[in-house]
């Protein structure tokens, strides 16, 4: 491989790894809907679908904007929120409402991501002179922050609903285990 000795190299460098994160979270996000059981997180995860389409659209743009052909290079840190989240959904036996909240975890992870390569992107292509390109890329970048606020919000909600009643943290700070809360931890401890 040649030596990359320019800004410009490293931007369209990091172009293609978005490219390719993008391309995959288009699969995944239509999974990620069937998958939750609340309707709130099902739709957003079908309206951030749609988006997704939008930003691969918008960076194929982008690589037209520089004369080049739209290329994908893979992106092990979007594989890697991937593959975490196909684990606990093939190896942990979690109720719906913990998958929910789980789901919200891993997107929350993936728009962090996201959110961080394209603050870097919007900064390389401002320096670079690629107005049109910060644009578009900026543009992603806004969606993604809302994607990750609405999922914060939900993840709030799902974790409200999910209290056990009766759970109060105690004057030392340290949370007090209700009597329900005891008897299902004593009896999940007995069937292992
Ligand atoms: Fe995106
Ligand atoms: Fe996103």
């Amino acid at each position: 491989m040649p030596e990359m000795t320019t800004p410009e190299e490293l931007f369209e460098h990091e172009l293609k790894d978005m490219y390719y994160a993008e391309k995959a979270l288009e699969q995944v996000l239509p999974r990620l809907a069937s998958e939750a059981t609340s309707r709130q997180l099902a739709s957003a995860f079908k309206q951030h679908h749609q988006e997704t389409k939008q930003h691969v659209k918008n960076l194929e743009q982008v690589f037209s904007e520089l004369g080049k052909p739209p290329q994908g290079e893979m992106c092990p840190g979007i594989d890697g929120i991937k593959a975490e989240h196909d684990k606990f959904m093939r190896e942990e036996d979690a109720s719906q409402q913990v998958r929910d909240m789980f789901l919200t975890g891993a997107a929350a992870r993936a728009e962090h991501y996201e959110i961080a390569a394209y603050t870097g992107l919007v900064a390389m292509a401002r320096t670079l002179g690629e107005t049109d390109a910060a644009k578009l890329l900026n543009e992603n970048l806004r969606q993604e922050k809302d994607a990750l606020k609405k999922v914060e919000t939900i993840s709030k909600d799902l974790l409200k609903a999910a209290k056990p009643n009766g759970r109060t943290r105690s004057s030392n700070g340290r949370r007090a285990t209700s009597p329900s809360r005891k008897r299902t931890t004593a009896r999940r401890g007995s069937s292992r």
